[in-house]
């Protein structure tokens, strides 16, 4: 999947790897990775807008910061559903929900983004930040697809992603070859968010452009249509 023929760089990785590479990370990732990302993430929520009494779902979350702030505005009537491959994270998430009086509003389990253990129209919307460019290009549709399937119809999902979108930067071709040279360490890459989530059926409401160290992120609201095909 590509625009303009920029190929998105592909991700050699299995599963197991990147589980292994998460529960190692986990007890410093705030430190190394969350600081820069922060503000981003921050604005990705500020644009999905969770309201008090909505279930909501996020792939990926991590140390869990995103998920408190979510469990804190959807209230006492609303979920925050969280789905993560990796067990250390899910237990940093799981002590800050507790440590928050949040944990009754929240449901985490392990699990895999491209495979989402949840019934079809489950939740109001789907949180992603950081999370959809660690997918092979292949899987990105899937991952995009099983967010539609268990999003209500008129729901609304909210990506922030490193981002292939505008010309190729110096620092993006940088990421890249290091991406490829030690896919462990770099294991982002840059992806076309917008793109990649109107060709999953998604009709796309809000995108923002930003960069962090030099490297384009995308920020992108888009919503399953109320009279999609096959519903
Ligand atoms: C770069 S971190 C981003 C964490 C969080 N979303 C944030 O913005 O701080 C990516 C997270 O996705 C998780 N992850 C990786 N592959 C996954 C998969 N296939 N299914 C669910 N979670 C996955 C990792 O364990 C990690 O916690």
């Amino acid at each position: 999947m590509g625009v303009q023929g920029f190929e998105i760089a592909r991700v050699h990785r299995t599963r197991e790897q990147a589980r292994r590479s998460y529960d190692r990370i986990s007890r410093w990732y705030d430190l190394v990775e969350g600081s820069w990302e922060k503000k981003l993430r921050l604005g990705g929520l500020a644009m999905l807008a969770p309201l008090p009494g909505e279930q909501v779902l996020e792939p990926g979350f991590g140390t869990g910061h995103s998920l408190e702030a979510i469990a804190a505005a959807v209230g006492e009537e609303g979920r925050v559903f969280g789905i993560e491959l990796s067990p250390r994270m899910l237990g940093l998430a799981q002590e800050r929900l507790e440590r928050e009086g949040l944990a009754l509003r929240a449901e985490l389990s392990l699990g895999d983004a491209a495979s989402l253990p949840f019934r079809d129209s489950k939740v109001d919307a789907v949180f992603m930040s950081f999370t959809l460019e660690l997918f092979d290009t292949p899987e990105i549709p899937r991952v995009l697809g099983e967010c539609r399937r268990v999003l209500r119809p008129g729901g609304r999902v909210c990506v922030v992603a490193l981002s292939k979108a505008g010309p190729p930067r110096l620092m993006e071709r940088l990421y890249e070859w290091g991406h490829l040279k030690w896919p462990a360490l770099l294991d982002c890459r840059p992806i076309y968010v917008g793109h990649s989530l109107r060709e999953a059926a998604f009709k796309v409401r809000e995108s923002r452009l930003s960069t962090i160290w030099g490297l384009p992120v995308e920020t992108v609201l888009a919503f399953k249509q109320e009279t999609s095909k096959g519903e």
